[in-house]
């Protein structure tokens, strides 16, 4: 913990804090009464709270985004260097770093051509919903503008990423949103039954799905949908894996009726599902469109990427005498070269310590420490996930499913936090279904690290539900 902040220099920043800190996603009246929780430092999988109070991080940062762990001085240093060297300029002009990356980024995604930098993984998805809505009005009389997207996925804060928002808590009170976003079902095996899918699992719920899925294009009429806009793995919406046989049909699905897949990586990309270094990537598809952020530097600078295929890019520079016939969009800190120089030693890092094998291996171990959790805690539901991005519903009744009050979801995360070990909850995001434990500990993480993590949870499960 670092020695140099004395006990005074703590106390004025918990005071400045609660004075002048709004805190993302927090209810602030506790504050009045109690104090805020400010980390103070992190090495590896730890970090450390103003109390000098020593975590282990389960969830990379809070939002799944540390996923190389923290203190990486090489991380550090290429930042710094390419800082005094050149920070920024505007993306209408290159850079060393952007353009380095963006060839190491590409040769990591067959398929796929082009990156447009932005800053934040709502930014990258709008982009991509751009993009849709310029080529419907190139190409279609601007006919096929609607973009389709799923209950329960999230794309992010901003008014048209929260218009593609499958979570109805996170946007209560945000409305009206932006017209042209038509929702689809979710594909959760889990809950096939809510949906009026009855007891359908693996390939035939794949198949009612989809086709729930086509329904909705017809019934818009196909000529109207421009985009598909689906998480690989649905994130803070549950950590919801599709069942087998789901992707083919998707992409099957988007070739019949012309329209364009957006595949959102912003949780997923760049190693957290182990093994492939995308999501996409463990299903054979061929999206048009991946965005991503979040695990893209690790979070050690700001950096997202809206990344396309040629066929895409082509449709912006057919025409070159049209004055609009290109992408007018501009992110100023897309041009900041700190994200993709920490970028470039991200992907370094995780290529020469094959982050992607141990993920594979530590995600598996996760899944099975929790399912042998579940043996003697009935409250486990279902435990789910790919590579080290895993999820535990928690039900009442394995039968009825019930869904775990989320207060003691909530008191399960605090248990835990109060034991050393910082881990997540599905968070105001589908009504009446916080009820999910999440998991997402950096990928440098050992088989120590996964068995803490679980043993703690355990022990956590026996205080708050016996
Ligand atoms: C799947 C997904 N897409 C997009 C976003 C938005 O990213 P950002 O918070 O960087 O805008 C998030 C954030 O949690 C996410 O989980």
């Amino acid at each position: 913990m670092d020695g140099n902040l004395s006990a005074n220099d703590i106390s004025h920043i918990v005071d400045a804090d609660r004075a002048h800190v709004w805190h993302h996603l927090t209810q602030h009246k506790p504050f009045e009464t109690g104090e805020p929780r400010i980390i103070i430092e992190g090495k590896g999988m730890r970090v450390w709270d103003q109390k000098g109070k020593e975590y282990l991080d389960a969830v990379s940062g809070g939002v799944w985004t540390v996923n190389v762990g923290y203190g990486r001085e090489s991380i550090a240093n290429a930042v710094r260097d390419q800082l005094v060297k050149l920070p920024y300029f505007a993306g209408s002009a290159g850079s060393v770093p952007g353009a380095l990356f963006a060839e190491k980024l590409i040769s990591k995604m067959p398929g796929m051509t082009r990156v447009y930098q932005t800053n934040s993984g709502s930014e990258a998805n709008e982009k991509a919903f751009k993009m849709v809505r310029q080529i419907s009005h190139k190409n279609h009389g601007g006919k096929k503008f609607k973009i389709l997207y799923r209950d329960r996925d999230y794309h992010g804060s901003t008014l048209a990423a929260m218009s593609a928002g499958g979570q109805d808590e996170r946007n209560a009170q945000y409305g009206p949103f932006a017209p042209g976003f038509v929702r689809v079902p979710h594909c959760m095996e889990y809950r096939a039954h809510d949906q009026g899918m009855g007891d359908l699992t693996g390939e035939a719920y794949a198949e009612a799905n989809v086709k729930a899925i086509e329904e909705v294009i017809l019934a818009e009429g196909a000529d109207t949908i421009g985009s598909l806009c689906l998480e690989p793995v649905t994130a803070g919406g549950g950590v919801i894996p599709a069942p087998e046989g789901y992707w083919p049909r998707i992409q099957e699905l988007c070739r019949k009726y012309d329209i364009l897949l957006h595949i959102d990586e912003v949780v997923c990309g760049v190693g957290r599902t182990g093994t492939e270094w995308f999501g996409y990537q463990h299903y054979g598809i061929e999206p048009d469109f991946v965005t991503m952020a979040k695990g893209v530097a690790s979070g050690y600078a700001a950096i997202a990427c809206c990344v396309t295929n040629e066929r895409v890019f082509d449709m912006f520079k057919d025409n070159s005498d049209d004055p609009l016939n290109y992408f007018r969009d501009i992110s100023t800190f897309g041009g900041c070269t700190a994200g993709p120089a920490a970028a470039l030693e991200c992907m370094r890092i995780i290529e020469d310590e094959n982050l992607l094998e141990n993920t594979t291996k530590m995600g598996e171990r996760m899944v099975n420490n929790l399912n042998a959790l579940s043996e003697s805690h009935a409250i486990i539901g279902d435990v789910r996930g790919l590579g080290l991005f895993v999820g535990a519903e928690l039900v009442t009744d394995r039968t009825s499913k019930e869904p775990a009050d989320e207060k003691l979801v909530a008191q399960v995360v605090a248990e835990c936090g109060a034991m050393g070990v910082i881990i997540g909850a599905t968070n105001r995001s589908v009504p009446g279904f916080n009820n999910t434990l999440c998991f997402s500990p950096a990928l440098i993480s050992t088989a120590d690290d996964i068995d803490n993590i679980t043993e703690t949870v355990g022990k956590a499960l026996s205080r708050v539900f016996g």
